[in-house]
């Protein structure tokens, strides 16, 4: 297995080489990659991959990690049982 077959996107099964090669065609937008991709759109919200490619954007495009914008999350960021939420709607009537 070559460094370039590392999985980076578990969920989603992407793989560095592919976020390499879209950085490479000077796609360094992680909105954009992730719309691409589909990195960050799994079971997990991203909390494993978007820290591992915002930093490869960092270490291609020269940047620090603190540059690199955070993406958008749209809420639920966890998987939030629907008897929780059957639960909330009861409480309200
Ligand atoms: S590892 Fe990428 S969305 Fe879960």
């Amino acid at each position: 297995m070559s460094e370039k077959d590392i999985i980076i996107c578990r969920c989603n099964d992407v793989t560095q080489k592919e976020i390499e090669d879209l950085i490479d065609q000077g796609i360094t937008d992680i909105e954009e990659i992730k719309r691409l991709t589909r990195i960050g759109m799994g079971p997990c919200q991203g909390r494993t991959c978007i820290p591992l490619v915002m930093r490869i954007i960092a270490r291609k495009t020269g940047k620090k990690i603190e540059e690199i914008p955070v993406p958008a999350t749209r809420v639920p960021t966890r998987p939030v049982p629907m008897g929780v939420l059957a639960g909330a709607m009861n409480n309200e009537e």
